[in-house]
This record gives structure tokens, C-alpha cells and sequence, in this order.
């Protein structure tokens, strides 16, 4: 079938779900695909909250500095500056859709600290911040009739006569694959983070936006940044939030010292979160761990904060580590967590490429963990995520909308389906093969997490790239179990896979790439930050023979780089 919308975005977040109202407010035609119910994608996930300068001794530009030093000064400081410009009215938005915001005892919104983070500028509910968001755009989605394509997984975009003009994308409930006309596509779809095993990340998280804009060309910037959350489950990778040290939790080692004083002796357990992942390693490399994790105290917290505010990781601990967070501290260690890298775009979500990424893909546009605005540079302060997805989702929403009121449906032919299809077909009717779609997952992940984590060197890095490249080799006689068409989730993560392995390609190669240490990226090689070298961006283009890098200056507006200590 044929499908035609002004605008189509492709994933059902809180970005994707923002960006349609916004469209959606301006008066257009806006369908939202995802290849999961709305209300399951990875923005459940967050749970410590949202940042703005909303209190009076607060200020926008001490919010834009603490994220420009959290990044280590390689985020843009012209898109920082709008993401902290603009938060506090979002917020305040977000209060008036139904987002249930903790209170105060004065019945204001409250806050709760959050690491790198000069003031307690986060706004949360409990623990499930992202969840209640995620619901609520959910809510507003439906009141403003946005359709939604549900279980739909897109396989490319279409790309023709130099501009963007739709997808194609297969239909998991019956195998087939459509044809989606759009004026202006915007990529939602979140971030990479199943490359790595284990993950903080949903099961849904494979790049597959990335993926696709970098297969037409688009540049995929920065994408040796990969943050390693302090705190995460030995078991399984699950997150313990931030807002547990945000409310006061301790992190000591196997003496029962509060190790952070020796790395980052004013902040402590609330430095960013790549100065804590990193001195939580040192300690635990330097044989001061447990079991390969330090511990997370929230005992003198009491159980009545416990269980009002971190109820959700009060479960996760009891059910994934057997332990009471009330009686016991619990063992953590550094999980992956987020990628700060993505597809290279402006404040208003449009996406660049060319000299320099200087121009515009006509009618593309990417925003959220899929994309890099570089708001988050080479770390990402816990918080903003959640506030570049409704910050830009609303921005990119009403720029593509703009734009596809200037645009007419363009005359597209069947042909990139037809390529798609016959890729699919071939891909069933390859007969089994000992490789199959699991092992080589697994086989991603460890390596990913094995050499591309907290401590990176050249060493680890080649054997990483070598293994993508092997891997990638492989995939190409993996064959699938199941041959049917009605769910084919065998089929569905053969895909996925196709796509983790071109984004962890772009990754191993941009990490050897950048020598030096900055942010989430520490070279034991290169232990220093380089900013004579190295206070650039680095851009990754798809080639035959794999990713070319290239490096694009950093915008600095009023910050300069300086000396970051916690
Ligand atoms: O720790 C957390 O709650 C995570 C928040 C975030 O990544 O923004």
C-alpha cells in the first residue's frame, strides 16, 4: 500500500510524540510509525527527572554552563543555550498537559539535585519521570487525533532528486512492506544502546534511525561518546537512578570509604556522571571493589523517602539484586547507558550534511537520543535528556511542518520497496545457518563492552573494529529460523542487527579516531584532553569500505574551555 502524510515521524517516544503535536498545532497532516505501542518506547525508561532553571536563585545561563562543563566543552553552545533558554516554559507546558510533578511541602514543584549540577534544577515524578512523561504525550497524541502505525518497522528512507520524500517500512503484523509519502520525515527513534551487552537500554534500542540517515548520506557525529551510567545492576544492567545520590546515597568501596572525595572532592557522588564512572572503575580496577562493583548506600535515607520517591529502584534492587535498598546497600557498577553522538542536526532538528555539514537534507529532520544537536558534547548531564526531547521535539515539530507547508507530494515510485523487498525475501530464503541472529548480538555486545567502555586504548579499540568487521561479514550468511510472514520477529532482529553493526562500525572507528581523552571517551593512551587537537566534532559518512571521519569545529559562544574539576 501507499501511504501519504505531510509529515511522518518515526518513532513514538516523547520526542516523536512532541514533535506531532506540535506539527499537528500547525495545522498539517502528521501520522507518527513505530515499531512498538507508543507507550513502550525507551522513554519509560528514564527515571530521575527533567531539568530547568525554574527557581528564583536559578538561572538559564547556569544551567547552559552546567551543561556546556558536563560536556566537557564539545557541546555547541548555541543549541545549549536554547535548550536552557527554553526549558522552564516546557516544563511549566508539561504541568498544564497532566504531568503530575512531585510538590514541595509549600505545594511548589520540587526539585531534587542531579549530578553536575550547580542547583537542584530537577523536576520528577518519584522515580518513573520518563513513564509519566511518556504517557502524558501519549494522552495529548490522541487528543490531538495523530494517527499511529503501530508494530511498523521502517526499512529505509526514500531518498530522491536530492531530497527526503518518505520511507518504506514493513508491516510486522502481516510481513508486508509499505510505501510512506511524506513531505518532511523526521527520525525519532532513539539511541544504540543494545550494541552494548548488558544496557541500561530497552531491547528496542538498535540504531535503526541512525542507521537509515547515515545509508542516504548523513553524517553521524560524535559517536565515540557513549555514557556509562555510575550506577547499574551487575545482573542485568538495570538503572538505579541518579536521584538516588540526587536525595543523598552514598557510593563507598570495599573499605567502606566514600571513595568520590578523592576524585571530585566538592561534588562527589553528584560530579558527571563520566567523573563518577570513571573513579567507580579506578576503584574497582585498583582491587577496592566487590564482586567487580562499588556500593550504593541509601540506608540513612529511611524507608519513608525510599519508599516515596525511589520506589522503583527499591523493586528493581529487591527483584534483580535480592536486596532491601532500606536495610542493605546494593552492589553497582558503571552500565552503558546513553549515546551522546547521533545524526548530525541543528536546534531546529534539521539535519546536515555536505562541506562542513553545512546544508540542510531537504524535508529530513532527527531529534532525541537518535540525533546529535550537541547539546550534550562528549557527557551528558543526567536530566537533559528527557528536556531535549520535548525542548527540540517541539522545535523540529513546527520547522517541518513550516516546511512541508511549502512542499507538494512528490511523485514517488515503488522502487526503493521493491529493493527492500527483495533484500527481505532473499534474507528468508537463505537456508539455516550455524550463525544466527542471537549469537551474533551477543558477540556485539560483549566486545562493544568489553573495549569500547569506561577505558578505552588502541589496542582494544582495533580489536573492537576488527570484530565489527568480522561480524558484519558474518551477517551476511546468518540465516532465520523462522521463514514466515506474520510477526517475524526472527526476521525483525536480523534487521535490527544489520543496523547495530553499520552504528557500532561508526563507533569503534570514531573512538580510534579521536586521541585524546575528553568526556565519556578516556584513551588510557591519550590520557589528556587536547583541545589544540582535538576541540572538534567528529563526523563519520558512510563509504563502501566504511565509515570516512572528518572533524567539524565546536560552536563556542560565551564559554571557553577550561580546566573541568568537580
Ligand atoms: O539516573 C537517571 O535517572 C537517569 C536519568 C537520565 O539519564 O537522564
Amino acid at each position: 500500500m501507499v501511504f501519504e502524510h505531510d509529515v511522518l515521524i518515526i518513532g513514538a517516544g516523547l520526542a516523536g510524540l512532541r514533535a506531532g503535536i506540535e506539527a499537528k498545532r500547525k495545522g498539517v497532516d502528521v501520522a507518527i510509525l513505530t515499531k512498538v505501542y507508543p507507550v513502550r518506547s525507551h522513554t519509560n525508561a528514564a527515571q530521575g527527572g527533567i531539568n530547568a532553571s525554574l527557581d528564583e536563585g536559578d538561572s538559564w545561563e547556569s544551567h547552559a554552563y552546567d551543561t556546556v562543563k558536563g560536556s566537557d566543552y564539545l557541546g555547541d553552545q548555541d543549541a545549549i543555550e536554547i535548550l536552557a533558554q527554553e526549558a522552564p516554559s516546557d516544563i511549566i507546558e508539561l504541568e498544564h498537559m497532566g504531568v503530575i510533578f512531585n510538590r514541595d511541602e509549600e505545594g511548589r514543584l520540587g526539585t531534587r539535585a542531579f549530578g553536575g549540577a550547580s542547583h537542584a534544577r530537577t523536576y520528577f515524578v518519584a522515580d518513573i519521570t520518563g513513564q509519566a512523561l511518556l504517557h502524558v504525550g501519549y494522552e495529548q497524541s490522541l487528543k490531538y487525533k495523530i494517527p499511529t502505525y503501530n508494530e511498523f518497522f521502517a526499512t529505509s528512507l526514500i531518498y530522491e532528486d536530492g531530497a527526503v520524500k518518505g520511507c518504506v517500512a514493513i508491516e510486522m503484523r502481516t510481513g508486508e512492506l509499505h510505501v510512506f509519502k511524506a513531505k518532511a520525515v523526521i527520525i525519532a527513534s532513539g539511541g544504540v544502546g543494545r550494541a552494548f551487552e548488558p544496557s541500561t537500554n530497552a531491547l528496542i534500542c538498535t540504531g535503526d534511525g541512525m542507521a537509515l540517515a547515515y545509508r542516504v548520506g548523513a553524517p553521524l557525529m560524535d559517536m565515540e561518546m557513549v555514557q556509562y551510567h555510575p550506577t547499574t545492576l551487575p545482573s542485568n544492567g538495570a538503572l538505579l537512578t541518579e536521584g538516588a545520590r540526587g536525595e543523598g546515597a552514598y557510593l563507598v568501596n570495599s573499605n567502606g570509604d566514600r571513595f568520590m572525595s578523592t576524585y571530585a572532592p566538592n561534588m562527589l557522588e553528584l560530579a558527571s556522571r563520566d567523573v563518577v564512572s570513571r573513579s567507580e572503575q579506578t576503584e574497582i580496577n585498583a582491587g577496592r571493589g566487590i564482586d567487580g562493583c562499588v556500593m550504593l548506600d541509601c540506608r540513612h535515607l529511611g524507608a519513608d523517602l525510599i519508599h516515596s520517591k525511589l520506589r522503583q529502584i527499591w523493586e528493581l534492587a529487591r527483584d534483580f539484586s535480592g536486596v532491601d535498598l532500606v536495610t542493605e546497600p546494593c552492589p553497582v557498577r558503571p552500565g552503558m547507558h546513553y549515546i551522546m553522538g547521533g545524526i548530525k542536526a541543528n536546534f531546529n532538528g534539521q539535519v546536515k550534511w555536505g562541506e562542513s555539514a553545512g546544508q540542510s537534507v531537504p524535508g529530513l529532520y532527527a531529534i532525541g537520543e537518535t540525533s546529535c544537536i550537541s547539546i550534550h558534547g562528549g557527557n551528558r548531564l543526567g536530566a537533559n535528556s528527557l528536556l531535549e526531547l520535548v525542548v527540540f521535539g517541539r522545535r523540529s515539530g513546527l520547522h517541518a511542518a513550516e516546511y512541508a507547508m511549502t512542499q507538494k507530494h512528490a511523485n514517488v515510485g515503488e522502487s526503493r520497496a521493491e529493493i527492500d523487498r527483495k533484500k527481505i525475501t532473499a534474507l528468508l530464503e537463505r537456508p539455516q545457518a550455524s550463525d544466527m541472529v542471537g549469537k551474533l548480538r551477543m558477540e556485539l555486545g560483549d566486545t562493544m563492552n568489553q573495549h569500547v567502555a569506561v577505558f578505552r586504548d588502541e589496542a582494544g579499540l582495533k580489536t573492537a573494529v576488527a570484530k565489527v568487521k568480522e561480524l558484519k561479514q558474518r551477517y551476511q550468511g546468518i540465516g532465520l529460523q523462522n521463514k514466515g510472514k506474520v510477526f517475524n520477529t526472527n526476521l525483525l532482529s536480523a534487521l535490527e542487527l544489520e543496523n547495530m553493526l553499520d552504528v557500532a562500525e561508526v563507533i569503534t572507528e570514531s573512538a580510534l579516531y579521536r586521541k585524546e581523552s575528553r568526556g565519556a571517551q578516556f584513551r588510557t593512551d591519550y590520557p589528556e584532553r587536547n583541545d589544540a587537537e582535538w576541540l572538534k566534532h567528529t563526523l563519520a559518512f558512510q563509504t563502501d569500505s566504511g565509515p570516512r571521519l572528518d572533524a567539524l569545529e565546536v560552536t563556542i559562544t560565551k564559554w571557553q574551555p577550561q580546566k573541568r574539576t568537580y
